[in-house]
């Protein structure tokens, strides 16, 4: 490719670089490949598809997604080209070059300004963040590089999502007319001979990259940090930091939330930068699988004196130990929040969130959230604090998307408005309505506030209240429901659809007074395929998830449910979601996984996972 970009003046240290002289708008012919299917959270596939290396029918993959992609937006936008859209990416293997890619389709295509962060990198909620509020009006969409917590580098994962305007990632019905698109295509637009451009420029540098099309390098930072500051009292944040007896850990994993991380706990709240681990982006998450859940995020869960499966590691000296430890995935934008010998699942760090309302500026100044949601696989601890505080309460499919409604203004809807609203989901994702995805980092502060507040009459000196004791007091008011879950990973797709369909043959179509006993004393009373009407929009999603309900020995109600995973890029990824509730105080203190085992036994010799599948363990327990 020749040519070059030319600076043609200096204001500051923000250049701004013409169109090369050698580009030229070209309508390259291509035919469609078959695949181009968003799944839960954009389109996923092995790296070498998306470089076209595979196959040469695959020489344009790119071009073909994002020429789909537009085509589809613009027919969205009643046949305008959309004028602004950010395109950003988690830092994976490919990252810069597909980020090349796209700007020079962009171009050609007529979209007049195109923002990229310096450096390529953004978490998924910074983008969302910048989408909705930056320049004081919005970028019209967001196109994200991202295959959040599946692993990078060659051979792994490469993904590219879109999100719209109000910043949350696209419904069905757009990936769905995307998809459409992709198998019509016929041709893609690009520059052809318009050099890269410079991913390091300062934030203001431009390039015209076409008479009319101009990539702008921004600050990543900005607009969510504004975001951020909004939500909750990062002065007190700042004072509280400075405890001697307050610590905290922050795991990157290699990804795009660590810059984020280093910015706002280290270089806005003070904390010493001994504080993070891994927040510097590598293209392959220095080969871990950038997942927060206690087996990927093994080394953090050990730092925060905690044994593999959760449970307190009794060899650790508590006083040792960091207060509050949090990791992030590929993306930033999940989560995993620990206290010192204390896991927090994500399902009851959301009932907990809800449950201390008040130590949140973003919450508290609305006297509480107005509405509060979890996906349906999530445990039913979010439930019980909504009953108790009265606030609407909603269980949605598995997938951001389906919040994002529930977070829209009267005016959009006119409806309720359920703002300012807290959601989360097993899949440790936690966040509200200040952006429209999860937010990793966004939890973390949560947690400093409630422990800010429930220490707000701690004197120096005194020993914290920690996050076990807020764990714990939880626990004691509302019950516990013990929760965990099962994953089998990269299972045969055939192998995994003829469980799911024996369950729903079986149970959900079945006689349940028939199936013989095991001896457990777990019985199965009920089984159903989860669908979901949103209440905003009226449309409907089925077959999210087979809920089994039991009835354990002691008469407690238990759950099990099984989905397969909508995130994967090869083969079937089994979860087997496991719950139960349990009232008495003096069981508590048992370890989940533990707790759990006689149920999980029970339900995976009932759908003969075993036998169909040929996998006598998971891969994941988290
Ligand atoms: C992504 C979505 C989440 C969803 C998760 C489910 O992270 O953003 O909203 O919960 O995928 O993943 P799974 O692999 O279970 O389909
Ligand atoms: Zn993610």
């Amino acid at each position: 490719r020749g040519g070059s970009l030319s600076p043609t003046n200096n204001n500051g240290n923000k250049w701004h670089y013409q169109l090369a002289a050698s580009a030229t708008l070209a309508e390259v012919p291509t035919t469609p490949i078959p695949g181009m299917k968003p799944g839960t959270s954009g389109l996923r596939k092995k790296v070498e598809v998306w470089q076209g290396k595979d196959d040469t029918a695959n020489k344009y993959y790119v071009e073909n997604f994002i020429q789909s992609l537009l085509d589809t937006a613009q027919a969205n936008n009643g046949g305008e080209m959309l004028q602004t859209i950010i395109v950003a990416g988690d830092g994976r293997y490919f990252n810069d070059q597909a980020i090349q890619i796209i700007c020079r389709v962009l171009a050609a295509n007529g979209v007049e300004n195109i923002w990229v962060p310096q450096g390529g990198i953004m978490s998924t909620p910074a983008v969302s963040a910048a989408i909705r509020t930056r320049d004081g009006g919005a970028a019209q969409g967001g196109i994200i590089l991202t295959a959040s917590h599946n692993p990078g580098g060659p051979g792994e994962d490469f993904g590219i999502k879109y999100n719209e305007g109000y910043g949350q990632p696209a419904g069905e019905e757009f990936t769905d007319a995307l998809y459409e698109r992709s198998m019509k295509i016929s041709s893609f637009k690009t520059m052809e001979g318009s050099p890269d451009i410079d991913l390091n420029a300062a934030p203001g540098t431009t390039f015209s990259l076409t008479p009319t099309s101009t990539v702008t390098i921004i600050d990543p930072f900005a607009e969510y940090l504004e975001v951020l500051k909004s939500c909750f009292d990062f002065d007190a944040m700042k004072d509280f930091a400075k405890r001697p007896d307050f610590s905290i850990v922050f795991d990157g994993m290699h990804g795009a939330g660590g810059p984020f991380a280093r910015r706002i706990l280290v270089e806005e709240l003070g904390f010493p930068k001994e504080s993070l681990m891994r927040c510097d982006p590598r293209p392959d998450f220095g080969k871990c699988h950038p997942d927060p859940n206690l087996t990927y995020a093994a080394e953090l869960v050990k730092k925060m004196g905690l044994k593999p499966d959760g449970s307190a590691d009794e060899s650790a000296i508590v006083e040792d130990l960091p207060t509050l430890g949090a990791a992030n995935d590929g993306d930033g934008d999940r989560n995993l929040i620990a206290g010192a010998g204390c896991f927090v699942t994500p399902s009851d760090s959301l009932a907990m969130i809800c449950d201390n309302w008040k130590a949140i500026p973003h919450f508290a100044r609305a006297g509480g959230p107005k509405g509060v949601a979890r996906s349906m696989p999530s445990s039913a601890a979010l439930d019980v604090v909504a009953e108790a505080l009265n606030i609407p309460f909603f269980s949605t499919p598995t997938g951001w998307k389906f919040f994002g409604n529930l977070m829209g203004s009267k005016e959009q809807f006119g409806k309720r408005d359920y703002t300012p609203f807290l959601c989360g989901e097993e899949s440790f994702g936690t966040g509200s309505d200040h952006i429209r995805e999860k937010d990793g980092l966004w939890a973390m502060l949560a947690w400093i506030s409630i422990l800010m507040d429930v220490n707000k009459d701690t004197p120096p000196g005194q020993p914290l209240v920690s996050v076990r004791d807020v764990v714990e007091k939880h626990w004691e008011k509302y019950g516990r429901h013990f929760y965990c879950r099962y994953d089998y990973e990269a299972v045969e797709s055939d192998a995994a659809n003829k469980m799911m369909d024996l369950i729903r043959d079986q149970f959900v179509n079945g006689d349940l007074s028939t199936i013989p006993d095991d001896g457990s004393g777990i019985k199965l009373v009920g089984a159903e395929e989860f669908s979901y009407t949103d209440p905003v929009d009226g449309s409907t999603t089925s077959k999210q998830g087979l809920v089994l309900s039991f009835v354990d020995g002691n008469g407690e109600p238990a759950r099990v449910v099984f989905r397969l995973s909508g995130t994967g890029s090869a083969g079937a990824t089994i979860r087997m979601y496991l719950e139960r509730y349990e009232q008495d105080t003096s069981k508590h203190g048992e370890s989940a996984p533990v707790a759990l085992k006689s149920l999980a036994d029970r339900a995976i010799g009932l759908v003969q996972l075993v036998e169909l599948t040929g996998r006598d363990s998971p891969s994941v327990i988290t």
